[in-house]
């Protein structure tokens, strides 16, 4: 057979062979007793003067043969993971759609709480009146909180809510006859501020509210305790102190313990800085509803009385997540975000 030939066969089976035929090929024309190794062989009887073109001859077989083979075993192999079979039972993967943000899992957390204290969460509006921001919580037009230094102001009058106290007055008109109220209000509010690692002018409250006969500070302060363990730990103690508020009498700014010194003060040795040493963290206004703000909304303050508290969740998120700068909650930093 000439080397075209053997050539031509050759390709043929190839074309046809798996990996094992592959191999019984490879075997077959260049293993031990192959038909190159025989060629190779056959060279050295020839007379001299032919041995070299025999012996080139061979070679170039050899290299064919060699290509030939390794071009189907490229190709076998390709197959093969084409060719895996389909499982169609494995899970498909799943699309990336976000997760929540670090200030709507607080919120959760907290509604959560309250809900299970038997609070209903309701919602106001985020633009607002000058009534139900304000006046209706006994804030006169003097009062330094309606400056456009601290509020913004549409045309119009109405104002994005500086706070989510209105919802008190709204939700005390409506419900004025289906006392007791129970209720938590979170949501957006805004204040022409300067912005700093603290302040945002953008940011979240959660108001509470509760009118019923006979409501104490007692009740308050023992709300006030229940949420902070709900959300901060069995560990983490209270303080009230005396504040103003014109919608509460009297009125209490609320402290927790600091979540990173546990109320020492102190870290290492050294000042404590997320509480700068006091160990004491505000989160906060609370106070017993204000005769006139029951009044405003239809109320006889004569029978029923009332608290009212209102925090801020970035501050606490910050706290509970460690976040030193509380508006990375306001930025689009994914970076930030995906850590939650
Ligand atoms: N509205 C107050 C604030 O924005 C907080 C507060 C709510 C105080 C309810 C007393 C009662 O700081």
């Amino acid at each position: 057979m000439t080397n075209e030939a053997i050539i031509t066969k050759l390709s043929s089976a190839v074309a046809k062979a798996d990996a094992k035929g592959l191999e019984d090929l490879r075997v077959a024309y260049l293993g031990r007793k192959g038909v190159v190794t025989e060629q190779l062989r056959a060279v050295g009887e020839l007379p001299t003067s032919e041995r070299s073109a025999a012996g080139a001859a061979a070679n170039h077989l050899r290299q064919s043969i060699e290509s030939l083979l390794s071009e189907r075993a490229a190709e076998l192999e390709a197959a093969s993971e084409n060719l895996a079979p389909i499982d169609l039972t494995k899970p498909g993967s799943e699309p990336i759609l976000g997760h929540h943000h670090p200030v709507s899992l607080l919120l959760e957390d907290l509604t959560d709480l309250f809900w299970q204290m038997g609070y209903q969460v309701v919602s106001g509006p985020e633009v607002e009146t000058e009534w139900y921001n304000f006046e209706a919580l006994n804030l006169d037009t003097d009062h330094p909180a309606r400056d456009t230094q601290d509020t913004f102001y549409l045309e119009g009058g109405n104002l994005p809510r500086t706070h989510t106290s209105g919802v008190q007055v709204r939700h005390m008109e409506l419900n004025k006859n289906k006392l007791p109220i129970r209720i938590v209000a979170p949501g957006k509010v805004y204040r022409n501020e300067d912005e700093d690692a603290r302040h945002s002018w953008i940011f979240h409250q959660i108001e509470g509210l509760v009118v019923d006969k006979g409501i104490t500070l007692a009740d308050l302060k023992g709300t006030l305790e229940a949420m902070l363990h709900g959300v901060l730990g069995e560990d983490t103690k209270l303080r009230l102190r005396p504040n103003y508020f014109p919608y509460t009498e009297p009125s209490v700014e609320m402290d927790a313990t600091c979540v990173v010194c546990n109320g020492d003060g102190q870290v290492d040795g050294v000042n404590c800085k997320m509480c700068g040493g006091t160990g004491w963290l505000e989160l906060g206004g609370a106070g017993m509803v204000h005769p006139q703000v029951l009044r405003n909304a239809g109320i006889d303050p004569e029978v029923y009385s009332g608290f009212a508290f209102g925090f801020g969740p970035e501050r606490i998120a910050a706290l509970k997540y460690g976040v030193d700068d509380v508006r990375e909650f306001w930025r689009p930093n994914l970076n930030f975000l995906e850590q939650f």
